[in-house]
């Protein structure tokens, strides 16, 4: 049986902003500062997604006893839409990002949204947005989506009602810095996520408990944490918002490697495409273990030539060095590496359209 798909109600913001003031608010695209005009909201109560409405952005209505401020059911997702060089508008890959919703909701105890909502809602904020889409290379619409749990209770236990909501806001390069290399803190004090806990799902949590190591990373001078297992402390997992990858030269051969899946580390869907990516380049593309002591050997050998850490907001960051006590890595002479910028360039030209989209990643709104 295939329930039917809610509708989304429309009702545009009173006083739409001029084309010149638009331009004006985009102007600097620092992230995640600037939001558009509208906003999608779909509540969930009686075990269903109820109608939704698109409207002008804005403040949410919660009660205090709403269980997710206490409780924290609460996921969210990242993704961009692209402007086309024939004027159109594309997102990447977002239908794997209504996939990883899911799986998050699954963690959480909170109900799966069917994806042709989720994917309808973007469509409808994406379309009456479209003029918040920037057109420079390397600049996008990042689209968030989020669910909380809405329910005024104050039982421990999975709520009955739920609030989706989507917004968007215009975007630059995600560090200050642009594409430069970032400096990465190998955070030996806190762990981010254990085996049997959340750290596959992209729920709050997971960033609330990482922000201590953040903090501790920004004193010791680096942009950036890197997390390793929580069991052996000793393998590289993923960065607090990013996935990362190493790159070998052996000869003429150039692999990548990414840590494996363990269940602890963000599945990310950028790691997913670049895998397929390197191998369309002509590189040998690798998910396995890779210890700290691993890292600073091949990098001591000169076999690992560069470090990237890759995300739907970072898109590819160079690593220059890493840090953690007692010991310190300069990466590729501290510059942007020729793989990690081949891969990079690949990405974004499939992303801008000037590349084909020989995989079927972009989805035309
Ligand atoms: N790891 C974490 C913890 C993240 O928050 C993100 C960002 O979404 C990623 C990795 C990269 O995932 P994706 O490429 O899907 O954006
Ligand atoms: C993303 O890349 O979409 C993220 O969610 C990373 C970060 C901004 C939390």
């Amino acid at each position: 049986m295939t329930t039917a798909i809610p509708e989304l109600k429309i009702t545009p913001a009173a006083h739409r902003l001029s084309d010149a003031e638009r331009a004006q608010r985009m102007g600097s695209l620092a992230f995640g500062r600037t939001f558009t005009e509208h906003m999608v909201v779909i509540p969930y109560k009686d075990g269903a997604w109820q109608t939704g409405e698109v409207k002008p952005y804005g403040p949410l209505s919660l009660d205090p006893s709403a269980s997710s401020l206490h409780y924290g059911q609460s996921i969210f997702e990242g993704f961009k839409a692209f402007s086309q060089p024939d004027g159109s508008v594309k997102t990447f890959r977002s239908e794997q990002n209504a996939e990883r919703f899911n799986r998050s909701a699954a963690r959480m105890a909170m109900p799966a949204i069917p994806p042709e909502l989720f994917l309808k809602a973007a469509d409808a904020l994406i379309n009456l947005d479209k003029g918040w889409v920037p057109k420079n290379v390397g600049e996008s619409l990042y689209l968030r989506p989020l669910m909380i749990a809405t329910d005024p209770f104050l039982g421990v236990r999975p709520a009955t009602e739920y609030l989706f909501v989507l917004f968007a806001s215009p975007a630059g390069a995600y560090f200050p810095s642009g594409v430069k290399p970032v400096n990465v803190w190998i955070s030996e004090d806190f762990v981010r996520a254990a085996p049997g806990g959340t750290g596959e799902a992209k729920c709050a949590g997971n960033y609330a408990a990482s922000l201590v190591a953040q903090a501790q990373a920004l004193e010791k001078g680096c942009d950036q944490v890197v997390w390793l297992d929580a069991v052996h402390r000793e393998f590289v997992e993923e960065m607090g918002g990013m996935n990362l990858f190493f790159v070998y030269k052996e000869g003429d051969k150039t692999t990548v490697v990414t840590p494996e899946l363990t269940g602890t580390l963000l599945p990310g869907i950028t790691r997913l495409s670049l895998l397929q990516l390197a191998r369309d380049l002509g590189f040998a593309a690798e998910e396995r273990k890779l210890s700290v002591q691993q890292w600073r050997d091949d990098i001591a050998a000169g076999r690992m030539t560069e470090v990237f850490a890759c995300g739907t907001a970072a898109v590819i960051t160079p690593v220059g060095k890493a840090k953690a006590n007692g010991f310190e890595m300069t990466i590729n002479n501290g510059e942007n590496g020729p793989v990690t910028m081949a891969l990079r360039e690949a990405l974004l030209a499939i992303q801008h359209g000037t590349a084909a989209d020989k995989h079927g990643w972009m989805r035309t709104i």
